[in-house]
């Protein structure tokens, strides 16, 4: 069976993709990411920001092109430099072109299509407007907004009324009182949270201690590589750090993360059905 694949295997890595990171052939395709700066672009009056895609092309034959497609082609460990990424401050950045007569879609397409044509020979279309902000209809609230007020209102509703029922109704250390109330009681979570783990009625959670310890390890992790995560689907000045740690053998210890993550719920797993027996 490998006799029959094994061409196949070496074939693959040779037909138009290009996997080796070559650091001045790829610093000379166009930036994926750019971003103007927001803050200072709402702050003119009538200042509009867009956030927009483009795809870039070339009705010539261009060396240029031909590189970005065979990087972008090794999908699994490059972006897609074929599409670029602008936050476009249109009314600082684009003010040489007509803006107020042309249409927004035209005057961001020209705009950034000047700026890549200038640099790189190679023309921009616009491919999505993810949105356009105006200085004018800033500020209030929208629905997304009003559902994280509501959602964190509840929490701290039902987390106050826990607590009073705790303090008013029931004895610290008894086990009457309603459980799902009591389950919002900050008094119970906090001396729960402080208590040492290993210390109760029962021995052999002596033995489970480097478990919790274990766990409290894992957690660090999962943060950590959690925070890497959004970082590299976020707007990148140096998307390429992201490219090449696919091949740091010290970073596939994040990358394979989620192996970690499989340990980790089988160890939570195992400490909460002993804590029900
Ligand atoms: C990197 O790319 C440039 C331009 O395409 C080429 O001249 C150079 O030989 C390449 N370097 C390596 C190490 O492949
Ligand atoms: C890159 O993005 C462009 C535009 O969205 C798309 O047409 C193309 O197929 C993508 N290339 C790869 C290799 O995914
Ligand atoms: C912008 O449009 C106005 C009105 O159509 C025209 O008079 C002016 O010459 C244009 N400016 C540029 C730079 O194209
Ligand atoms: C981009 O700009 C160049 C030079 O001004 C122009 O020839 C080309 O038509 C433009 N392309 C697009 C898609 O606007
Ligand atoms: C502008 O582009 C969006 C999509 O990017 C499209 O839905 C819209 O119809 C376009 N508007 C004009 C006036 O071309």
């Amino acid at each position: 069976m490998l006799t029959i694949l094994l061409p196949f295997l070496l074939l693959q890595g040779c037909n138009g993709v290009i996997y080796k990171f070559n650091s001045s052939a790829y610093y000379h395709m166009p930036a994926l990411y750019s971003l103007d700066e927001y803050e200072r672009c709402l702050s003119d009056a009538g200042g509009t920001f867009c956030l927009i895609d483009l795809d870039l092309f070339s009705d010539q034959p261009s060396e240029l092109m031909r590189y970005i497609h065979e990087y972008s082609a090794d999908t699994k460990k490059h972006f897609n430099h074929t599409q670029i990424h602008r936050g476009v401050c249109v009314t600082q950045s684009c003010s040489f072109l007509n803006y107020s007569v042309w249409d927004l879609n035209t005057t961001l397409e020209a705009c950034v299509n000047d700026t890549i044509w200038r640099n790189y020979k190679v023309q921009a279309r616009l491919n999505n407007i993810n949105y356009c902000y105006n200085a004018d209809d800033r500020g209030g609230l929208d629905t997304s907004d009003l559902a994280v007020i509501i959602i964190y209102m509840i929490l701290i509703a039902v987390n106050v009324v826990g607590s009073l029922y705790d303090v008013l109704f029931c004895h610290p250390s008894s086990k009457s009182g309603n459980p799902y109330v009591l389950s919002f009681s900050l008094r119970r979570n906090w001396a729960k949270l402080v208590s040492p783990a290993g210390i109760g009625p029962d021995p052999r959670l002596e033995r489970l201690k480097s478990f919790q310890g274990l766990r409290a390890l894992t957690m660090a992790c999962v943060i950590f590589s959690h925070v890497a995560l959004a970082m590299g689907h976020s707007y990148l000045r140096n998307p390429d750090f992201i490219e090449k740690s696919l091949e740091d053998p010290s970073k596939q210890i994040l990358l394979n993360g989620n192996l970690v993550t499989h340990t980790f719920f089988v160890m939570s797993a195992f400490l909460l059905a002993y804590n029900f027996q």
